[in-house]
């Protein structure tokens, strides 16, 4: 029972949905959790807090003050410190977007801010407002700065339409908690060195060379490993992906030359290195001091190679760190990976082909093939999301280390 004497904070807010959170608490104090119930004030429109203070066995918290003549207060710093996990359930648009940027007029979202658990969001609305731009933008901002999100789950609505916009079955949300508490943090006390995103080349002021690479594969391994208990250092190119993690140190770059120094500056403290940017090849030989002008038909830039960050590192590899590349090519991908091995000096090679439709770039999901300095034989694993990709490669790169 991992559940078992979990502190577990449970945000009620106003949705039809409120009514499972009685069935949530119900579960939770089963699996012998001690469940704090926050509920917002459009919450208790639906549900009330009695009901969930007598099957928590807690009086239910809502406002920053219990009795304004007494002065007492719920000291939303003491909640968000003790609990070890807090779930949202159900999370309406209104605390999506509240949580999404940072408003704390309310005890939930005080907490929200103040806590350093785990945080769950169970997202439950209608159809149209679950699909909305505005709410998804909310849920992706609020999984970029590492919670997590237990999605909507597709059925018929209080609406009468049917879709995706139902709330998370109280079974399903129980055991994902279940599955966080019993996750062995497999890589607590490593140092992981992670490059990300692609990199930019000067060209004049306002140009620059770079590529497609959206970070998002590099991004998912660094939160992977937090997950699973390892500090991570993230030397990032320019990427539109926010990311916030106390375990997390991010280092943005924009050149291939800027990456290889706060690279190199990290490597020697890596257990594992995960080299996952797109760095440009080549850079223009020099950086024009003003925009260049339209003037003559043909215009030739001249070109210089940029350092190969995992190469100059592969090759002062001591035998105890493990270093990962990745390949994205158009051809002999398995050929081109297995040179990538030997020639940069790795340990893994993650190969992703262009060829593969919804592999590569700018995808969410991606196809990879893995092949190692151990095993030449290739892994290959099914088209997935990005954040399981990761897991793959985790489990992977934690094999090979046995
Ligand atoms: O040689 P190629 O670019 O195909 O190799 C890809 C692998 O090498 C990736 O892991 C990438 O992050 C890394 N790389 C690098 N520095 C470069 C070029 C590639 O770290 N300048």
């Amino acid at each position: 029972m991992p559940i078992r004497n979990k502190k577990i904070i449970l945000g009620v807010c106003g949705s039809i949905a409120a009514y499972k959170a009685a069935f949530l608490v119900r579960l939770l104090v089963k699996e012998g959790a001690e469940v704090q119930v926050i509920m917002t004030q459009a919450a208790q429109d639906f549900i009330t807090p009695l009901t969930l203070a007598t099957l928590s066995k807690r009086p239910v918290l809502s406002e920053f003050s219990s009795n304004l003549t007494t002065g007492q207060w719920n000291n939303h710093v003491d909640l968000g410190l003790w609990a070890d996990a807090i779930m949202i359930a159900p999370a309406s648009a209104h605390t999506l977007s509240k949580l999404a940027n940072g408003h704390c007029h309310d005890l939930l979202t005080a907490v929200y801010l103040s806590a350093r658990c785990p945080v769950w969001v169970a997202p439950a609305m209608d159809l149209d407002m679950y699909q909305h731009p505005s709410v998804q933008n909310n849920i992706n901002t609020l999984k970029s700065v590492g919670n997590y999100v237990i999605d909507a789950e597709d059925g018929e609505l209080a609406s009468g339409l049917s879709g995706v916009g139902r709330l998370a079955e109280p079974e399903h949300i129980v055991t994902t908690l279940s599955e966080h508490f019993q996750k062995r943090l497999s890589l607590e006390g490593k140092q992981v060195l992670i490059t990300a995103g692609p990199t930019q080349e000067p060209i004049d002021p306002v140009r620059y060379l770079t590529n497609a690479s959206s970070g998002k594969m590099g991004y998912a391994i660094a939160l992977e490993a937090v997950e699973r208990g390892a500090t991570v250092t993230l030397v990032s190119g320019p990427t539109s992906l926010q990311i916030s993690h106390p375990q997390i140190e991010v280092h943005s770059v924009t050149t291939a030359q800027e990456m290889m120094d706060a690279a190199d500056e990290k490597f020697q403290q890596a257990d594992i290195a995960v080299f996952a940017a797109a760095v440009s090849d080549y850079a223009p030989a020099k950086k024009e001091d003003q925009k260049i002008k339209k003037k003559t038909n043909k215009l030739t830039l001249s070109l210089v190679k940029t350092p190969d960050i995992a190469q100059t590192l592969g090759n002062k590899k001591r035998p105890d760190q493990v270093l990962v590349g990745f390949a994205l090519e158009t051809h002999n991908e398995l050929e081109q990976a297995n040179v990538k091995l030997e020639k940069k000096n790795l340990d893994i090679v993650v190969l992703n082909s262009l060829n593969d439709p919804g592999a590569g770039f700018s995808y969410d999901t991606n196809q990879i093939t893995i092949v190692s300095r151990k095993d030449t034989t290739p892994k290959s694993y099914l088209l997935k999301d990005k954040k399981e990709v990761a897991k793959d490669i985790w489990n992977y790169i934690e094999d090979y280390e046995v």
